[in-house]
Formats: C-alpha cells, structure tokens, sequence
C-alpha cells in the first residue's frame, strides 16, 4: 500500500513552490499525498520565520501531534524550511517528537532523511551553513536552489505556476530574517529558467510568476562578461509558446531599473503589475530599517514606474510600529498611502526576530495595542484608496484569467451548470464573476459592474449574464486578512 504524506505549509510564494516540490519528490518515492494530519505516515510542516505568530502556529500544531506520535511512534515527523534552519536543534528541544529538521537549503535530501529515521529510529537534521560561519563559496554551496522536476497535481491551479529564479537575500534589512533562513543571494542559470518554463507550457501552464526575496536583482553570470539581468530574462522566457502571462515578485526598490521597466512595457505577456514594498514612508525608519533609499527616491520610481509603463498596477509592504516609530513618523506612511495610489498593500505589525541586526541594536519600544491600532488606521486608508481605484474599474471591460470557484462557491457547491468563479486581471485585481466551470484556465472579457476595497465583481462580456447573487460580497472575508497575510497573494494558504 502507498505511504501517506500530509504537509501542511505557511509563509511566502516560496515556501508553497517549496512543498510543491517536496512533495512532487515524494510522488516520484510512492508517497499518496492526504489532508489528515493523524492518517499519515509522513507529517511534514513547512515553516516561516518572517513573524513570530507563524513559529507560534507550528509550534501549537505540534504540540497538538505529541500524544498522536506517542501513540504511533512509527510515523514520522518533520520540520522543513526557515524555521528548520533558524532554530536548528532548539526545534527538538522544544518538540522532541520531531524525527526530522530540515532546512530550505536542504530540502533536496528530504527522501534520504526520511529513509534514514526509518532505517535507524533516530532524529535527522540537514541544515546549511550559518552565513558568518564559512566562507562565501562555502555557505553559498550549503544552500541549494531546490527545483526538481515538477508535479502539476500540486500547484495552486494547473494553468498557474511558480518558477524560482533565484535563492536568498543580500540587502539584509535590519528588521528580516530571511538573509539568515534562506542564505546568500544566488541567481540560477536563465537556460535552466527557460526550460522549466518550456515544461511548464507543456504541460498546460498558461501563467507563470518568477519568484525572488528580490527578483529585480537577478544576475546570472554566462561567462561572456554581459549577465542577464531580468529583462532579458523576460525576454527569454516570453517567447514560450503557451505561456500566456509573466508575473515577477517581490521587486527591491532601489533596483527597479529602466532596461526592466521597459521590458515590462514592450513584451505583452508580461504583466503590467509590480510588487514593490517599500515598508514606511519616514525617513528616518527607512534608515533604521537600513532600506537603503529615501521616501523621495521611492516616490520617483513609482513615477518611472507609472511613466515607462503606463497602466501599471502597483502594490507594496508596510511595517508597522517598527522600533522608534513615533505618531509622526507612522503619520508619514499614512501620508505615502493616502497618496502613492497602490492597487493594495500588506501591512504587518514590526514583530522582533532574535539574529537580526534590528533586533540586536534597537528596542522594540511601540506596544503592541498601538502596532494593533496603526495597523487598522493604514489598512483604513489603503482600502479607500484601493475602493477608488476599483470603482474607476467599474463600467470598463478587463481580461480575466479565471483561476476556480470562487470562496462562496466553495463553501456551497452549486452542482453543475453557472458557477460563481474567481482570477484575476493582468494587473493582479481579483475578478469575481458568473460562468459555467469549463472557463478555468481560460482568459475571458469581464464587464466590471460593481467593486469593493477588495473585489471586482462582473460578467462575462462575451456570454450569457448570469446575474451575481447577494452572498457573492462574502468574498470580500477571503480578502480582510491582511494583518497576518504573509504573502502578496491574498489566494494563496498564507499565515
Ligand atoms: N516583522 C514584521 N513584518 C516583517 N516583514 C519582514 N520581516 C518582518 C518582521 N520582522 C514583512 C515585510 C516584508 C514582508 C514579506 O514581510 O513587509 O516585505
Ligand atoms: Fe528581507 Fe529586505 Fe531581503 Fe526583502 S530585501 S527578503 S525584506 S532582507
């Protein structure tokens, strides 16, 4: 009988691609893939250290496994990605249950690992190297891009995939983690980009998003003393054929270049949408943040951006209540919303994270009641400035990649015949619309008729109207949790 393998995954675009592959890898092993923790054989977590809220659910769950373990101590437990590679030995003392930890650079070892508790009875851990522990080359070398062949039955929706184009981070932002989780920053080669994107295409992928901590400041070195950059990039991997859409994130401001931005304008399969977080609007916490550019610089680009690309769809990250973060200097973020016009942002409350430079040199000095209440106060104004921009929406006809049912339709299924569905526009607004299911996957005209801070709502240009009932608005919900959304896609399992 097959082995059963549950995971369950919380974090970024980069742990979800992460799992996919993991379990894409154990496919290939026999392993059947279940949605009930206690069923399987194989009960993997796959973590983010971004906030402490996300260690604390993986934590709580497995401290919920511990008697299940006890009772069945056969079955196999583990720890994979930022988490696995933070915490390190920390994660068995706190949870002794646990046979394996297994950090993000390291995930391609997993089937070995997990063969090796079967065979000894005893804990695994396969970590990389702490990066002021080695040389360059040789933390560089502990971290491994892990892109193995890919399992269509595990992506988000079988005409949508994630593509890694690079690993880690070396901006080193004082308040963030993943530097230290995800190691040093290391483009892959473009040849081997665009050919798993020609499999994607093969095998029915019509979108793709290529996926970076800073995807703009991909550099691949090919040896002739010209690296590609991400502009050319895009232009490699446009002229697959069935790929309908590219979409990049998350960009760094201070490398949004022009030779990038005018990619974007000139190759119509790449999105005009653009992820771009700039985390506050005051100086001086930009500084403390070690951002490494000024408000003015940030309001220029999106400038440059809205200039070189016209139409183009902004969205961005905030921090708030980050250490010395006065009334005046949140007012400056609400200031840069109010004003900056970004399609939406996420807003997290500053949550300090022991190893990095912020919390080392800097007091987490703002109370968590006003991190609460300055969060709500930003997300306020953003959801005006986003129902405005929804509302000049309204009347004009979008194209829409339709991703599944909608989350009412999910809730309530409704049989056969029309459908309430979900996707989203070429400059990543979220459409719910009216349509029979056979739809999916395709990319459809959409009247806008109405809309809200989080949704537009319309019908099919070109077909029937089917109108939209009441309870279609409940979609709405799927998209108000911002505060402890870790990731830019409000569809996506997040934390
Ligand atoms: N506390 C709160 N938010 C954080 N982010 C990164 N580190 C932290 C932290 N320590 C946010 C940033 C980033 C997003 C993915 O998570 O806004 O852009
Ligand atoms: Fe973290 Fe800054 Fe790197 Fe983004 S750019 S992953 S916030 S260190």
């Amino acid at each position: 009988m097959a082995k059963k393998l549950y995971i369950e995954t919380v974090g970024c675009q980069m742990n979800v691609l992460d799992s996919e592959l993991v379990v894409g890898s154990l496919r290939r092993q026999g392993y059947e893939l279940i949605h009930e923790a206690t069923e399987a054989d194989v009960i993997l977590f796959n973590t983010c250290s971004v906030r402490q809220h996300a260690e604390d659910k993986i934590y709580s769950a497995l401290g919920r496994l511990r008697r299940h373990k006890q009772r069945h101590p056969s079955k196999i437990v583990g720890v994979l990605g930022c988490m696995a590679q933070k915490d390190q030995e920390l994660v068995r003392r706190r949870a002794p249950h646990v046979d394996i930890v297994c950090g993000t650079g390291q995930l391609a070892r997993l089937p070995e690992l997990i063969a090796e508790v079967e065979r000894t009875g005893r804990p695994q851990l396969a970590l990389s190297l702490d990066r002021n522990e080695a040389s360059r080359p040789e933390v560089e070398r502990s971290f491994e891009s892990y892109d193995p062949l890919r399992d269509p039955s595990m992506r988000p929706s079988p005409f949508q995939a994630y593509v890694r184009i690079m690993i880690g981070c070396d901006k080193f932002c004082t308040y963030c983690i993943v530097p230290s989780v995800r190691g040093p920053e290391q483009s892959r080669p473009s040849e081997h980009i665009a050919a798993e994107v020609r499999q994607l295409a093969a095998e029915g992928c019509k979108e793709i998003t290529l996926l970076g901590q800073t995807v703009n400041s991909y550099k691949f070195d090919r040896g002739d003393g010209r690296p590609e950059r991400l502009s050319g990039l895009l232009a490699r991997v446009h002229d697959t054929t069935g790929i309908e859409r590219i979409k990049f994130i998350t960009n760094f401001p201070r490398d949004m270049s022009d030779d990038l931005l005018d990619a974007v304008r000139e190759l119509p399969k790449v999105c005009p949408y653009l992820h771009v977080p700039v985390q506050s609007g005051c100086n001086e916490v930009l500084r403390r943040m070690k951002r490494l550019y000024t408000v003015e610089y940030y309001r220029e680009m999106l400038e440059r951006c809205r200039e070189r690309v016209p139409g183009v769809a902004i969205s961005s990250d905030f921090i708030v209540g980050f250490c010395g973060e006065t009334e005046a200097s949140f007012q400056r973020s609400c200031d840069l919303v109010a004003t900056a016009g970004f399609k939406n942002s996420f807003i997290f409350k500053y949550s300090p994270r022991p190893g990095t430079k912020g919390d080392e040199l800097y007091a987490d000095d703002v109370p968590e009641e006003i991190k609460k209440r300055r969060n709500n106060d930003l997300l306020a104004i953003q959801n005006k400035v986003s129902l405005a921009d929804h509302l000049r929406l309204v009347g004009q006809t979008v194209q829409v990649l339709v991703e599944g049912p909608s989350k009412t339709a999910q809730k309530h299924d409704a049989g056969a015949g029309p459908r309430q569905l979900t996707g989203r526009t070429r400059t990543d607004h979220i459409v719910v619309l009216e349509g029979n299911p056979r739809l999916l996957g395709q990319t459809v005209d959409v009247l806008i008729e109405e809309a809200t801070a989080f949704t537009l709502f319309g019908m099919v240009a070109t077909g029937e109207h089917v109108g939209i009932g009441a309870d279609a608005h409940a979609e709405e919900e799927s998209c108000t949790i911002i505060e402890t959304q870790g990731s830019p896609r409000l569809s996506l399992p997040v934390i």
